[in-house]
């Protein structure tokens, strides 16, 4: 069956970390499974280019906006080559080819009624690029969604008719069980539509950087808000709205561009979109209600996935806790990442990336249980067979193990269709476990002892069978190890042995090994030293760490002193100057709701935004008395959260039995002053 996937198109204000490779990986994993189940999969992914956020950042960087997305886009696409991604298409919103789809939707949707002109008055959040619809209160300053400042917008603007589409919306979700998982979004998403949908602003004339609307509209002011422009391109990279003509006029003017004639459009029959929690309302209202007004058909699944967080918060561009996925590429084998990155969190939650938590995942359950299986068969079958295992295994002998293995190989499949791929990995392991426990069992260099040399070979050609099964279901996960265990065991990862061994829960009948490097030697210590803030600060030596967890994330309890792991540890000159402390002034300071012992504080630390910091000095000083008061702050600290709200630095303060005092410069110093 023909099927698209798709992750989302990533914004260009900045270069990829780890949460794009999340999504992009997940989805390199569908298509590989779904590829070995025989269906041919178009794999999109690209860059969405457009809108006022990208403007700003090219403008931040004094770049012309072509080359600075230009730029950023070949970035993206340069970490999916290294990465190996198996995609169809990297669609760039400013492709010709994508800007004539967009228009000819806005055409259909408008000659179909389902656009009118208004005007729109209310807040915008460029960061999310997200408009409040007049339910939210207006003077609400911060984004619900990422907690940003909001603009406020008063423009006249083009309408989409999304209350038209409530109820078949509803309708859709209804009938269709598996349309948006993990099923408690499924219900975020039908409750927020039960309240009611206002209709949407799906143009801006306040700035330049869009597609503008058709021009027979004679409304040229009028250019296309981006998220109209992004969700196109699901069905712009597979050619809608493109004809012989139009086509044949890009491929003359923009030789370099290769636009598919919309033959491709079949795809979109059987869609899958992989999102992260952050995008949903995008994915699974306006998007599908978009689909009905064009009049094609309502993707398959939408899936959705959690947050990858630094200290428990979320990674992001703007916050500047990113981990470059670059950086592990080089450090790390790509398997054990993308293992590590299905396994260590449920589809749907959040977690939190240490490279501890890696090497742990190497050193156990992939060295142990994977390599070492693969190892002991090696071993056994040179030192007894001369790698020959030409004896296929009498099925009565080992029935309750077959039944367990069928149950197992049945049961992965089931895990993949509801997106448990962390049950998925678990249920292979069981694959694992029962192979290494059964040698330790049945001995098979005790069967040799006794001359039971035929035994011997045919419970060996039984392990070698569990990791064939093993290799094939691991292959989307971490395609190079298997590809070298199929190797080893001398058969081919493809869709006819995906059927047979695992589909057809059929056993192979011999094998001829070849030797192989071992498939998971142990990492012994971090890879990745901490060198710039932007890419590592999170990759920290562990006592840095749990430092951190004491000072950020003990809330109402927290004192606000930065506790050394012991008190006469000596640090390095070039250790302490990796702390960087400025000068601030608190402009605003307010007691956290619940909390008796701290303060939320805004303060301008010289840069162009203030920075919010909990601290631990309720107890001490009155929020009215803070205001306009100079403060050494630690600025280069990890955001944490505390009582669910960002910090992102520490007050310096002394404290002893009379009370607690701010430190502060003896003179009044320039805000964003260095301290050394
Ligand atoms: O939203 N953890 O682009 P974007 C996990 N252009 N995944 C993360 C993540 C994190 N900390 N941070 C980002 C946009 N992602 C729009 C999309 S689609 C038509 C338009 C991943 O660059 C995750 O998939 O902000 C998330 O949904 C996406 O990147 C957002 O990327
Ligand atoms: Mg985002």
């Amino acid at each position: 069956m023909k099927q698209l996937l798709t992750t989302p198109i990533y914004y260009v204000n900045d270069i990829p970390h780890i949460g794009h490779a999340y999504t992009t990986i997940i989805a390199d994993v569908l298509k590989k499974y779904w590829n070995l189940q025989g269906n041919d999969i178009f794999l999109l992914t690209g860059t969405d280019e457009h809108g006022q956020k990208i403007e700003g950042a090219a403008k931040k960087k004094n770049m012309d906006i072509g080359q600075y997305v230009d730029s950023i886009a070949k970035r993206f696409q340069d970490t999916w080559d290294c990465f190996g991604i198996d995609y169809d298409k990297f669609i760039r919103t400013t492709f010709v080819e994508h800007k004539i789809s967009v228009q000819k939707a806005f055409e259909i949707m408008f000659d179909k009624g389902d656009i009118y002109k208004g005007e729109y008055e209310g807040r915008y959040c460029v960061s999310c690029e997200s408009f409040f619809t007049q339910t939210q209160v207006f003077d609400e300053i911060y984004c619900p969604d990422c907690g940003k400042e909001t603009q406020i917008v008063k423009e006249e603007s083009y309408f989409f008719a999304l209350s038209k589409y409530q109820d078949r919306l509803l309708t859709w979700y209804r009938d269709n069980a598996k349309c948006i998982l993990p099923l408690h979004k499924k219900n975020e998403v039908i409750a927020f539509v039960e309240q009611g949908l206002q209709d949407l602003s799906i143009t801006r004339t306040s700035f330049k950087w869009g597609i503008p609307i058709p021009e027979k509209l004679h409304d040229e002011k009028h250019i296309i808000y981006v998220w109209l422009d992004a969700l196109i391109s699901y069905i712009s990279a597979l050619g809608y709205g493109l004809t012989q003509s139009n086509a044949k006029e890009i491929l003359q003017n923009h030789l370099d561009q290769d636009p598919c004639l919309n033959s491709n459009m079949q795809y979109f029959e059987h869609a899958t979109h992989i999102v992260g929690k952050d995008i949903l309302r995008f994915h699974a209202i306006y998007w599908p209600a978009f689909l009905m007004s064009l009049d094609v058909p309502l993707p398959k699944h939408i899936f959705v996935h959690g947050w990858w967080t630094i200290n428990g918060v979320k990674m992001s561009k703007s916050l500047g806790n990113v981990v470059n996925p670059l950086e592990i590429q080089q450090a790390y084998p790509m398997d054990i990442f993308r293992y590590f990155l299905l396994k260590e969190v449920p589809f749907g939650q959040d977690g939190d990336f240490s490279q501890t938590a890696l090497i742990n995942r190497n050193n156990g359950e992939l060295s142990n249980d994977l390599g070492n299986l693969l190892n002991r068969l090696q071993g056994m079958s040179e030192k007894y067979f001369n790698f020959e295992l030409k004896e296929s295994f009498c099925r009565n002998s080992y029935h309750d193990q077959l039944e367990k293995i069928n149950s197992i190989t049945t049961e992965c499949h089931v895990y993949i269709e509801n997106m448990q791929l962390n049950k998925y990995l678990e249920s292979v392991w069981e694959l694992l476990y029962l192979g290494n426990e059964m040698i330790t069992k049945v001995a098979p260099w005790e069967l040799m002892k006794s001359n039971k040399n035929k035994e011997c070979k045919e419970f060996l050609n039984l392990i070698a069978n569990i990791l064939a099964k093993a290799g094939l279901l691991l292959y989307p996960v971490m395609p190079n190890s298997c590809e070298k265990i199929a190797r080893c065991l001398g058969f081919a990862i493809n869709p006819a042995n995906f059927t047979y061994l695992i589909s057809q829960q059929g056993y192979l009948q011999d094998f001829v090994l070849t030797k192989v490097e071992a498939l998971f030697p142990k990492i012994e210590s971090k890879r990745i030293e901490s060198k710039n803030a932007d890419s590592s600060n999170n990759l920290e030596s562990d006592i840095l760490d749990s430092n951190n967890v004491t000072i950020n994330q003990n809330d109402d309890s927290s004192n606000n002193q930065l506790k050394p792991h012991t008190s006469l540890n000596s640090v390095s000159i070039d250790d302490f100057s990796k702390i960087e402390i400025r000068v601030g002034t608190i402009l605003d300071a307010n007691r956290l709701p619940k909390s008796h012992k701290l303060l939320k504080l805004k303060v301008d630390i010289g840069d162009t935004i203030e920075r919010q910091i909990i601290a631990g000095i309720a107890e001490y000083y009155d929020s009215k008395d803070l205001i306009g008061k100079q403060v050494c702050v630690i600025v280069n600290l990890k955001p944490a959260k505390i009582m669910s709200e960002i910090s992102e630095g520490m007050l310096l303060v002394a404290k002893d039995s009379n009370g607690l005092s701010i430190i502060n410069p003896e003179q009044k110093r320039e805000n964003g002053s260095k301290i050394s």
